[in-house]
Protein backbone atom coordinates (compact mmCIF):
# COMPACT_ATOMS: atom_id res chain seq x y z
CA UNK A 1 0.00 0.00 0.00
CA UNK A 2 1.10 3.73 -0.98
CA UNK A 3 2.35 5.23 2.00
CA UNK A 4 0.15 8.53 2.70
CA UNK A 5 1.23 11.97 4.07
CA UNK A 6 0.02 11.55 7.22
CA UNK A 7 0.56 7.90 8.04
CA UNK A 8 1.02 8.12 12.01
CA UNK A 9 -2.17 9.27 12.42
CA UNK A 10 -5.16 6.64 12.68
CA UNK A 11 -7.58 8.56 9.96
CA UNK A 12 -4.32 9.16 8.03
CA UNK A 13 -5.63 6.99 4.70
CA UNK A 14 -7.65 9.66 2.44
CA UNK A 15 -4.78 12.20 3.17
CA UNK A 16 -1.92 13.17 0.66
CA UNK A 17 -0.14 15.57 2.86
CA UNK A 18 0.65 15.97 6.73
CA UNK A 19 -1.48 18.32 8.81
CA UNK A 20 0.60 22.07 9.15
CA UNK A 21 2.30 22.11 12.36
CA UNK A 22 0.56 24.68 13.55
CA UNK A 23 -2.88 23.39 13.17
CA UNK A 24 -2.16 20.07 14.52
CA UNK A 25 -1.06 22.21 17.71
CA UNK A 26 -4.30 24.57 17.16
CA UNK A 27 -6.96 21.29 17.15
CA UNK A 28 -5.40 18.95 19.44
CA UNK A 29 -7.05 18.87 23.05
CA UNK A 30 -4.91 15.89 24.68
CA UNK A 31 -3.33 18.88 26.25
CA UNK A 32 -6.49 19.29 28.53
CA UNK A 33 -8.69 15.93 28.13
CA UNK A 34 -5.53 13.83 29.46
CA UNK A 35 -7.53 14.50 33.04
CA UNK A 36 -10.22 12.27 31.72
CA UNK A 37 -7.68 9.10 30.65
CA UNK A 38 -9.28 6.97 33.49
CA UNK A 39 -13.25 7.58 32.33
CA UNK A 40 -11.54 6.78 28.36
CA UNK A 41 -10.07 3.58 29.81
CA UNK A 42 -13.15 2.55 31.71
CA UNK A 43 -15.45 3.18 28.78
CA UNK A 44 -12.75 1.22 26.32
CA UNK A 45 -12.64 -2.08 29.13
CA UNK A 46 -16.86 -2.05 29.02
CA UNK A 47 -17.41 -1.43 24.96
CA UNK A 48 -14.20 -4.37 24.95
CA UNK A 49 -16.51 -6.23 27.21
CA UNK A 50 -19.30 -5.70 24.67
CA UNK A 51 -17.59 -6.44 21.37
CA UNK A 52 -16.80 -9.83 23.40
CA UNK A 53 -20.00 -11.00 24.49
CA UNK A 54 -21.66 -10.21 21.06
CA UNK A 55 -18.98 -12.28 19.35
CA UNK A 56 -17.15 -9.60 17.52
CA UNK A 57 -13.86 -9.80 19.46
CA UNK A 58 -12.77 -13.35 21.06
CA UNK A 59 -12.42 -13.50 25.26
CA UNK A 60 -8.40 -14.13 24.57
CA UNK A 61 -8.36 -10.55 22.74
CA UNK A 62 -10.55 -9.11 25.34
CA UNK A 63 -8.03 -10.19 28.15
CA UNK A 64 -5.29 -8.95 25.65
CA UNK A 65 -7.29 -5.41 25.38
CA UNK A 66 -8.30 -5.12 29.45
CA UNK A 67 -4.61 -5.89 30.39
CA UNK A 68 -2.70 -3.61 27.97
CA UNK A 69 -5.51 -0.54 29.10
CA UNK A 70 -4.42 -1.34 32.58
CA UNK A 71 -0.96 -1.62 32.14
CA UNK A 72 -1.81 2.00 29.99
CA UNK A 73 -3.06 3.38 32.92
CA UNK A 74 -0.47 2.99 35.45
CA UNK A 75 2.10 3.98 33.02
CA UNK A 76 -0.18 7.38 33.23
CA UNK A 77 -0.28 7.21 36.40
CA UNK A 78 3.78 7.09 37.15
CA UNK A 79 3.77 9.58 34.38
CA UNK A 80 5.83 7.53 32.02
CA UNK A 81 3.37 7.61 28.92
CA UNK A 82 4.21 10.43 26.72
CA UNK A 83 1.45 12.04 25.39
CA UNK A 84 1.71 13.05 22.05
CA UNK A 85 -0.26 15.88 20.29
CA UNK A 86 0.60 14.66 16.73
CA UNK A 87 -2.71 11.64 18.28
CA UNK A 88 -4.69 15.09 19.08
CA UNK A 89 -6.24 13.57 22.11
CA UNK A 90 -6.90 11.16 25.24
CA UNK A 91 -8.73 8.51 23.01
CA UNK A 92 -5.86 8.52 19.84
CA UNK A 93 -2.88 8.18 22.53
CA UNK A 94 -4.08 5.78 24.73
CA UNK A 95 -5.75 3.56 21.42
CA UNK A 96 -2.18 4.26 20.00
CA UNK A 97 -0.14 2.90 22.61
CA UNK A 98 -2.34 0.30 23.00
CA UNK A 99 -1.86 -0.71 19.25
CA UNK A 100 2.22 -0.43 20.60
CA UNK A 101 1.42 -2.68 23.67
CA UNK A 102 -0.52 -5.30 21.86
CA UNK A 103 -0.31 -5.16 18.41
CA UNK A 104 -2.91 -5.70 15.46
CA UNK A 105 -5.65 -6.70 18.89
CA UNK A 106 -5.37 -3.34 19.66
CA UNK A 107 -6.68 -2.15 16.74
CA UNK A 108 -10.30 -4.20 16.89
CA UNK A 109 -10.79 -2.06 20.13
CA UNK A 110 -12.60 1.09 17.61
CA UNK A 111 -14.80 -1.53 16.02
CA UNK A 112 -18.58 0.17 16.04
CA UNK A 113 -16.99 3.02 17.75
CA UNK A 114 -16.48 6.31 16.77
CA UNK A 115 -14.65 9.12 19.00
CA UNK A 116 -17.68 11.18 18.95
CA UNK A 117 -19.39 8.93 21.25
CA UNK A 118 -16.65 8.37 22.60
CA UNK A 119 -16.05 10.93 24.17
CA UNK A 120 -19.56 12.23 24.78
CA UNK A 121 -19.44 8.79 27.00
CA UNK A 122 -16.26 10.34 28.64
CA UNK A 123 -17.15 13.40 29.96
CA UNK A 124 -20.60 11.59 31.09
CA UNK A 125 -18.30 9.10 33.22
CA UNK A 126 -16.14 11.83 34.21
CA UNK A 127 -18.39 14.50 34.60
CA UNK A 128 -20.58 11.90 36.82
CA UNK A 129 -17.75 11.51 39.54
CA UNK A 130 -17.15 15.31 39.88
CA UNK A 131 -20.68 15.32 41.02
CA UNK A 132 -20.66 12.99 43.44
CA UNK A 133 -16.91 14.81 45.15
CA UNK A 134 -18.95 17.52 45.22
CA UNK A 135 -22.22 16.59 46.47
CA UNK A 136 -20.02 15.44 49.30
CA UNK A 137 -18.31 18.98 49.55
CA UNK A 138 -21.53 20.37 49.62
CA UNK A 139 -22.24 18.32 52.43
CA UNK A 140 -19.65 18.54 54.53
CA UNK A 141 -20.15 22.68 54.41
CA UNK A 142 -23.52 21.95 55.79
CA UNK A 143 -22.58 20.07 58.72
CA UNK A 144 -20.14 23.03 59.86
CA UNK A 145 -22.87 25.24 59.17
CA UNK A 146 -25.40 22.92 61.19
CA UNK A 147 -22.27 22.72 63.72
CA UNK A 148 -21.97 26.91 64.03
CA UNK A 149 -25.98 27.16 64.20
CA UNK A 150 -26.23 24.50 67.31
CA UNK A 151 -23.39 26.62 68.97
CA UNK A 152 -25.02 30.13 68.55
CA UNK A 153 -28.91 29.06 68.87
CA UNK A 154 -29.75 32.02 70.79
CA UNK A 155 -26.90 34.79 70.11
CA UNK A 156 -28.30 37.91 68.48
CA UNK A 157 -27.55 39.96 65.79
CA UNK A 158 -29.38 42.57 63.85
CA UNK A 159 -31.16 41.56 61.20
CA UNK A 160 -30.89 43.40 58.01
CA UNK A 161 -33.22 44.57 55.48
CA UNK A 162 -32.07 47.27 52.54
CA UNK A 163 -28.75 46.92 54.74
CA UNK A 164 -30.31 48.51 57.65
CA UNK A 165 -31.39 47.23 60.96
CA UNK A 166 -34.50 45.55 60.83
CA UNK A 167 -35.41 43.10 63.36
CA UNK A 168 -33.58 41.08 65.81
CA UNK A 169 -32.66 37.69 65.16
CA UNK A 170 -30.68 34.90 65.89
CA UNK A 171 -27.45 33.88 64.83
CA UNK A 172 -28.09 30.03 64.50
CA UNK A 173 -31.13 30.71 61.98
CA UNK A 174 -28.85 33.20 60.32
CA UNK A 175 -26.70 29.94 59.48
CA UNK A 176 -29.66 27.87 58.86
CA UNK A 177 -31.09 30.38 56.46
CA UNK A 178 -27.28 29.45 53.98
CA UNK A 179 -28.12 25.33 54.94
CA UNK A 180 -31.44 25.92 53.30
CA UNK A 181 -29.53 26.84 50.06
CA UNK A 182 -27.18 24.60 50.31
CA UNK A 183 -30.32 21.88 50.38
CA UNK A 184 -31.20 23.21 46.94
CA UNK A 185 -27.93 23.14 45.84
CA UNK A 186 -27.12 19.69 47.06
CA UNK A 187 -30.99 18.47 44.95
CA UNK A 188 -30.12 20.13 41.67
CA UNK A 189 -26.56 18.40 41.63
CA UNK A 190 -28.77 15.10 42.05
CA UNK A 191 -31.02 16.22 40.22
CA UNK A 192 -28.64 17.15 36.98
CA UNK A 193 -26.42 13.59 38.08
CA UNK A 194 -29.58 12.07 36.85
CA UNK A 195 -29.51 13.20 32.99
CA UNK A 196 -25.64 13.25 33.15
CA UNK A 197 -26.02 9.44 33.50
CA UNK A 198 -27.68 8.47 30.16
CA UNK A 199 -24.45 6.52 27.78
CA UNK A 200 -23.92 7.64 24.04
CA UNK A 201 -21.99 4.86 23.61
CA UNK A 202 -23.24 3.00 20.48
CA UNK A 203 -24.47 5.85 18.73
CA UNK A 204 -20.55 5.70 16.60
CA UNK A 205 -19.76 8.54 14.70
CA UNK A 206 -23.32 9.54 13.86
CA UNK A 207 -25.88 7.18 12.68
CA UNK A 208 -25.24 4.08 14.88
CA UNK A 209 -23.50 1.09 13.76
CA UNK A 210 -23.77 -1.98 11.72
CA UNK A 211 -22.72 -4.25 13.83
CA UNK A 212 -24.92 -6.39 16.05
CA UNK A 213 -24.48 -4.63 19.46
CA UNK A 214 -25.39 -4.97 23.22
CA UNK A 215 -25.60 -1.18 24.31
CA UNK A 216 -27.60 -2.30 27.59
CA UNK A 217 -24.69 -4.16 28.43
CA UNK A 218 -22.48 -1.59 28.10
CA UNK A 219 -24.39 0.37 29.80
CA UNK A 220 -24.64 -1.77 32.42
CA UNK A 221 -20.72 -2.11 33.31
CA UNK A 222 -20.42 1.80 33.37
CA UNK A 223 -23.04 2.35 35.90
CA UNK A 224 -25.21 4.24 33.51
CA UNK A 225 -29.10 4.10 33.91
CA UNK A 226 -29.23 3.61 29.91
CA UNK A 227 -28.43 4.07 26.92
CA UNK A 228 -29.03 7.33 25.10
CA UNK A 229 -32.49 6.75 22.61
CA UNK A 230 -31.21 8.69 19.69
CA UNK A 231 -27.59 8.54 18.54
CA UNK A 232 -27.89 11.83 16.71
CA UNK A 233 -28.61 13.59 19.96
CA UNK A 234 -26.31 11.04 21.75
CA UNK A 235 -23.25 12.37 20.34
CA UNK A 236 -23.83 16.16 19.60
CA UNK A 237 -25.57 17.68 22.89
CA UNK A 238 -24.00 18.84 25.84
CA UNK A 239 -26.85 20.08 27.41
CA UNK A 240 -26.03 18.33 30.45
CA UNK A 241 -23.18 19.72 30.86
CA UNK A 242 -24.43 23.01 30.35
CA UNK A 243 -27.20 22.04 33.20
CA UNK A 244 -24.23 21.18 35.64
CA UNK A 245 -22.65 24.53 35.24
CA UNK A 246 -25.89 26.05 35.36
CA UNK A 247 -26.00 24.70 39.06
CA UNK A 248 -22.68 25.27 39.40
CA UNK A 249 -23.41 28.82 39.14
CA UNK A 250 -26.13 28.84 41.83
CA UNK A 251 -23.69 27.30 44.16
CA UNK A 252 -21.01 30.09 43.45
CA UNK A 253 -23.79 32.74 43.70
CA UNK A 254 -24.33 31.58 47.31
CA UNK A 255 -21.17 30.84 48.12
CA UNK A 256 -20.58 34.52 46.60
CA UNK A 257 -23.38 36.05 48.93
CA UNK A 258 -22.27 34.34 52.22
CA UNK A 259 -18.76 35.61 51.42
CA UNK A 260 -20.21 39.22 50.53
CA UNK A 261 -21.33 39.32 54.80
CA UNK A 262 -18.19 37.45 55.82
CA UNK A 263 -16.48 40.38 54.18
CA UNK A 264 -19.09 42.76 55.83
CA UNK A 265 -19.11 41.48 59.39
CA UNK A 266 -15.26 40.55 59.18
CA UNK A 267 -14.45 44.67 58.98
CA UNK A 268 -14.17 46.94 61.87
CA UNK A 269 -17.25 48.96 61.58
CA UNK A 270 -19.36 45.49 61.78
CA UNK A 271 -16.70 43.22 63.68
CA UNK A 272 -19.82 40.70 64.32
CA UNK A 273 -16.74 37.47 63.78
CA UNK A 274 -13.17 37.30 63.25
CA UNK A 275 -12.21 35.10 60.69
CA UNK A 276 -9.01 32.48 61.59
CA UNK A 277 -5.95 33.63 60.43
CA UNK A 278 -4.80 31.16 58.43
CA UNK A 279 -7.75 32.06 56.11
CA UNK A 280 -6.29 35.44 56.15
CA UNK A 281 -3.45 37.54 54.33
CA UNK A 282 -2.35 40.55 55.45
CA UNK A 283 -0.66 43.74 53.28
CA UNK A 284 2.27 44.67 52.61
CA UNK A 285 2.23 48.10 53.16
CA UNK A 286 -0.42 48.38 55.76
CA UNK A 287 0.86 46.06 58.91
CA UNK A 288 -2.46 46.36 60.33
CA UNK A 289 -4.23 44.79 57.87
CA UNK A 290 -5.72 41.39 57.77
CA UNK A 291 -7.38 40.57 54.91
CA UNK A 292 -11.02 38.41 54.34
CA UNK A 293 -9.15 36.78 51.34
CA UNK A 294 -10.77 33.55 51.09
CA UNK A 295 -14.10 34.81 50.69
CA UNK A 296 -13.21 37.49 48.64
CA UNK A 297 -11.94 35.16 46.36
CA UNK A 298 -14.56 33.46 46.42
CA UNK A 299 -17.09 36.11 45.47
CA UNK A 300 -14.62 36.68 42.51
CA UNK A 301 -14.44 33.35 41.32
CA UNK A 302 -18.35 33.17 41.00
CA UNK A 303 -17.25 35.38 38.01
CA UNK A 304 -15.29 32.80 36.35
CA UNK A 305 -17.88 30.03 36.80
CA UNK A 306 -20.48 32.41 35.20
CA UNK A 307 -18.59 33.20 32.13
CA UNK A 308 -18.04 29.36 32.07
CA UNK A 309 -21.84 28.96 31.45
CA UNK A 310 -22.08 31.38 29.06
CA UNK A 311 -19.56 30.11 27.27
CA UNK A 312 -21.22 26.94 27.18
CA UNK A 313 -24.45 28.23 26.14
CA UNK A 314 -23.33 29.97 23.36
CA UNK A 315 -21.05 27.01 22.18
CA UNK A 316 -24.08 24.65 21.57
CA UNK A 317 -26.36 27.38 19.99
CA UNK A 318 -25.57 27.40 17.07
CA UNK A 319 -24.58 23.97 16.53
CA UNK A 320 -26.41 21.95 13.41
CA UNK A 321 -26.60 18.18 13.98
CA UNK A 322 -24.60 16.20 15.07
CA UNK A 323 -20.97 16.08 16.58
CA UNK A 324 -18.92 19.32 15.59
CA UNK A 325 -15.63 20.15 16.59
CA UNK A 326 -16.82 22.74 18.33
CA UNK A 327 -17.79 20.59 21.11
CA UNK A 328 -14.03 20.17 22.12
CA UNK A 329 -14.65 23.35 23.40
CA UNK A 330 -17.18 21.91 25.83
CA UNK A 331 -13.96 20.23 28.04
CA UNK A 332 -11.74 23.88 29.76
CA UNK A 333 -14.99 25.70 31.12
CA UNK A 334 -16.38 22.30 32.12
CA UNK A 335 -12.99 21.26 33.95
CA UNK A 336 -12.63 24.73 35.36
CA UNK A 337 -15.97 25.37 36.99
CA UNK A 338 -15.23 22.01 38.52
CA UNK A 339 -12.37 23.10 39.84
CA UNK A 340 -13.31 26.34 41.02
CA UNK A 341 -16.07 24.94 42.71
CA UNK A 342 -14.47 22.46 44.40
CA UNK A 343 -11.85 24.53 45.92
CA UNK A 344 -14.60 27.33 46.89
CA UNK A 345 -16.61 24.51 49.09
CA UNK A 346 -13.56 23.39 50.12
CA UNK A 347 -11.92 26.75 51.08
CA UNK A 348 -15.66 27.44 52.76
CA UNK A 349 -16.01 23.73 55.00
CA UNK A 350 -12.67 24.29 56.35
CA UNK A 351 -13.11 27.99 57.71
CA UNK A 352 -16.96 27.92 58.81
CA UNK A 353 -16.23 25.73 61.61
CA UNK A 354 -13.21 28.11 62.91
CA UNK A 355 -15.07 31.48 62.48
CA UNK A 356 -15.13 33.32 65.83
CA UNK A 357 -18.34 35.25 66.10
CA UNK A 358 -18.26 38.19 68.79
CA UNK A 359 -21.28 38.77 70.79
CA UNK A 360 -20.72 41.87 72.28
CA UNK A 361 -20.79 43.63 68.81
CA UNK A 362 -23.49 41.50 67.60
CA UNK A 363 -25.69 42.74 70.50
CA UNK A 364 -24.56 46.68 70.42
CA UNK A 365 -25.66 47.01 66.99
CA UNK A 366 -29.01 45.39 67.68
CA UNK A 367 -29.70 47.81 70.08
CA UNK A 368 -28.99 50.28 67.23
CA UNK A 369 -31.51 50.80 64.91
CA UNK A 370 -34.89 50.46 67.00
CA UNK A 371 -34.83 46.66 66.35
CA UNK A 372 -37.68 45.86 68.06
CA UNK A 373 -39.96 48.62 66.57
CA UNK A 374 -42.27 45.96 65.32
CA UNK A 375 -42.55 44.11 68.29
CA UNK A 376 -43.81 47.13 70.16
CA UNK A 377 -46.91 47.44 67.33
CA UNK A 378 -47.39 43.83 67.54
CA UNK A 379 -47.72 44.47 71.45
CA UNK A 380 -50.50 47.20 70.73
CA UNK A 381 -52.48 44.88 68.01
CA UNK A 382 -52.53 42.17 70.53
CA UNK A 383 -53.94 45.16 73.14
CA UNK A 384 -56.46 45.52 70.56
CA UNK A 385 -55.25 48.54 68.12
CA UNK A 386 -55.91 48.20 64.55
CA UNK A 387 -51.88 47.67 62.64
CA UNK A 388 -52.18 50.32 61.64
CA UNK A 389 -52.46 52.55 63.89
CA UNK A 390 -49.61 51.00 65.74
CA UNK A 391 -47.18 51.70 62.98
CA UNK A 392 -47.98 54.93 63.83
CA UNK A 393 -47.64 55.38 67.02
CA UNK A 394 -44.37 53.41 66.66
CA UNK A 395 -42.94 55.57 64.43
CA UNK A 396 -43.65 58.87 66.68
CA UNK A 397 -42.13 56.30 69.76
CA UNK A 398 -39.13 55.88 67.70
CA UNK A 399 -38.78 59.67 66.06
CA UNK A 400 -38.36 60.79 69.90
CA UNK A 401 -35.98 57.95 70.58
CA UNK A 402 -33.91 59.41 67.87
CA UNK A 403 -34.14 63.14 69.20
CA UNK A 404 -33.31 62.11 72.62
CA UNK A 405 -30.52 58.85 71.40
CA UNK A 406 -32.75 56.35 73.31
CA UNK A 407 -33.75 52.94 72.06
CA UNK A 408 -37.34 51.78 72.79
CA UNK A 409 -36.01 49.45 75.69
CA UNK A 410 -34.21 52.81 77.31
CA UNK A 411 -37.43 54.72 78.02
CA UNK A 412 -39.38 54.80 81.01
CA UNK A 413 -43.10 53.40 81.08
CA UNK A 414 -43.71 56.85 81.13
CA UNK A 415 -42.59 58.45 78.23
CA UNK A 416 -43.63 55.28 76.23
CA UNK A 417 -47.27 56.15 77.58
CA UNK A 418 -47.07 59.61 75.99
CA UNK A 419 -47.59 57.63 72.64
CA UNK A 420 -50.60 55.40 73.77
CA UNK A 421 -51.78 54.81 77.23
CA UNK A 422 -52.74 50.96 76.86
CA UNK A 423 -49.11 50.32 76.98
CA UNK A 424 -48.25 49.25 80.68
CA UNK A 425 -45.48 47.83 82.22
CA UNK A 426 -45.33 44.31 80.32
CA UNK A 427 -43.93 46.04 77.58
CA UNK A 428 -40.04 45.62 78.74
CA UNK A 429 -40.66 42.09 78.28
CA UNK A 430 -41.71 42.50 74.58
CA UNK A 431 -38.81 45.17 74.20
CA UNK A 432 -35.73 43.22 75.28
CA UNK A 433 -33.88 41.33 72.50
CA UNK A 434 -34.36 38.29 73.92
CA UNK A 435 -38.06 38.56 74.02
CA UNK A 436 -38.58 39.36 70.55
CA UNK A 437 -36.48 36.83 69.17
CA UNK A 438 -38.22 33.95 71.06
CA UNK A 439 -41.46 35.38 69.95
CA UNK A 440 -41.15 34.39 66.68
CA UNK A 441 -41.47 30.64 67.75
CA UNK A 442 -43.11 29.38 64.53
CA UNK A 443 -42.27 26.91 61.21
CA UNK A 444 -39.18 28.93 60.06
CA UNK A 445 -39.06 32.03 62.54
CA UNK A 446 -35.78 32.98 64.20
CA UNK A 447 -36.51 31.71 67.95
CA UNK A 448 -33.88 29.73 69.45
CA UNK A 449 -36.31 26.86 70.04
CA UNK A 450 -37.07 26.92 66.09
CA UNK A 451 -33.29 26.75 65.26
CA UNK A 452 -32.92 23.52 67.87
CA UNK A 453 -35.72 22.07 65.70
CA UNK A 454 -34.31 22.98 62.50
CA UNK A 455 -30.33 21.44 63.07
CA UNK A 456 -32.36 18.51 64.71
CA UNK A 457 -34.12 17.78 61.31
CA UNK A 458 -30.96 18.93 59.47
CA UNK A 459 -29.36 16.27 61.06
CA UNK A 460 -31.59 13.00 60.21
CA UNK A 461 -30.65 14.01 56.17
CA UNK A 462 -26.82 13.21 57.17
N1 LIG B 1 -11.15 15.59 20.94
C1 LIG B 1 -12.47 15.51 20.38
C2 LIG B 1 -13.44 16.30 21.25
O1 LIG B 1 -13.09 16.62 22.32
C3 LIG B 1 -12.90 14.09 20.28
C4 LIG B 1 -13.90 13.82 19.22
C5 LIG B 1 -13.32 14.09 17.88
N2 LIG B 1 -14.17 13.65 16.84
C6 LIG B 1 -13.93 13.97 15.57
N3 LIG B 1 -14.78 13.54 14.70
N4 LIG B 1 -12.93 14.73 15.21
O2 LIG B 1 -14.56 16.58 20.90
Amino acid sequence: MAKNGNGDKPWGGRFSESTDAFVEEFTASIQFDQRMYKHDIEGSKAHSAMLAKVGLLTDAEKQKIHQGLDEIKAEIEQGTLEWSISLEDVHMNIEARLTDKIGITGKKLHTGRSRNDQVATDIRLWLREQIDFISSEIRRLQVALVDVAEREFDTILPGFTHLQVAQPITFGHHMMAWYEMLVRDYERMQDCRKRVNIMPLGAAALAGTTYPIDRTYSAELLGFDRPANNSLDAVSDRDFAIEFVSAASLVMTHLSRFSEELVLWASAQFNFIDLPDRFCTGSSIMPQKKNPDVPELVRGKTARVNGNLIALLTLMKSQPLAYNKDNQEDKEPLFDTVDTLMGSLRAFADMMPHVQVNKDAMRKATMQGFSTATDLADYLVRKDMPFRDAHEVVGKAVGYGIEIGKDLSEMSLQELQKFSDIISDDIFEVLTLEGSVAARDHLGGTAPAQVCKQVEEARKTF
